[in-house]
């Protein structure tokens, strides 16, 4: 592959990485705008625009990082023991170190068929954000833990009953850049005459 003569849209596709660990500098608000405006690009059939985006402030992601620390030291250890506080605590402050999180709610329709292409729509529109973040250096994991599911989540972000939480956003800028493989697209094509 000749990436120095890559058209730069095909080169941000194929150099994109899921991040996992980020540095503290802050994601400037201009990058995370851009990147919610190309979200809302993303195709949806009959203009149904099914998404909603919660751009997490300081205060609730320190709610939401003890929420997110119970859950996650709830199902590795037993509360009240020693190994549960450290759970809680290392979850806690990774989860308190993200430089941005932002949840992604779809919104719901009582039709399967629209519920279905609206899945894909936002699943485009979380794509979107993550590659326009990316076209500027700024690296993103796709999550849906544990989190999106909680009751409490839904009450911190005031989510209504209309709306269902699909995945939550961990935006930064990259501290590594992790490994991934994909199987060749040939053994994945088949060429019909
Ligand atoms: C619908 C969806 C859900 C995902 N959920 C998670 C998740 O809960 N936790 C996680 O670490 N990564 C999650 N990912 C990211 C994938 O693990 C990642 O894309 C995959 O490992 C390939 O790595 P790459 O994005 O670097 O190519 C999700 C991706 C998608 C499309």
């Amino acid at each position: 592959m000749d990436y120095p003569t890559m058209h730069t849209c095909l080169q941000t596709l194929l150099s994109r990485r899921t991040i996992y660990q980020f540095k503290s500098t802050p994601v400037a608000q201009t990058i995370l705008e851009q990147a919610l405006e190309a979200a809302t690009w993303a195709p949806n059939h009959g203009l149904t625009e099914p998404w909603h985006f919660y751009v997490i402030g300081r205060q609730t992601q320190q709610q939401l990082a003890r929420l997110y620390a119970r859950l996650r030291a709830d199902k590795r250890a037993d509360p009240g023991t020693e190994a549960w506080q450290e759970h809680f605590d290392r979850a806690r402050e990774r989860f308190e170190a993200f430089p941005r999180v932002v949840f992604v709610g779809q919104i719901k329709t009582d039709s399967p068929t629209q519920q279905q292409e609206d899945a894909a729509a936002v699943a485009c529109a979380i794509h979107n954000l993550q590659l326009a973040l990316w076209s500027k250096g700024v690296g993103c994991q796709w999550s849906t833990g544990p989190l999106i599911r909680a009751q409490e989540t839904r009450q911190l972000l005031q989510v209504p009953d209309t709306v269902e939480l699909v995945a939550v956003l961990y935006i930064g800028w990259p501290a590594c850049m992790p490994k991934s493989k994909r199987t060749p697209w040939q053994e994945k094509t088949s060429f019909l005459p």
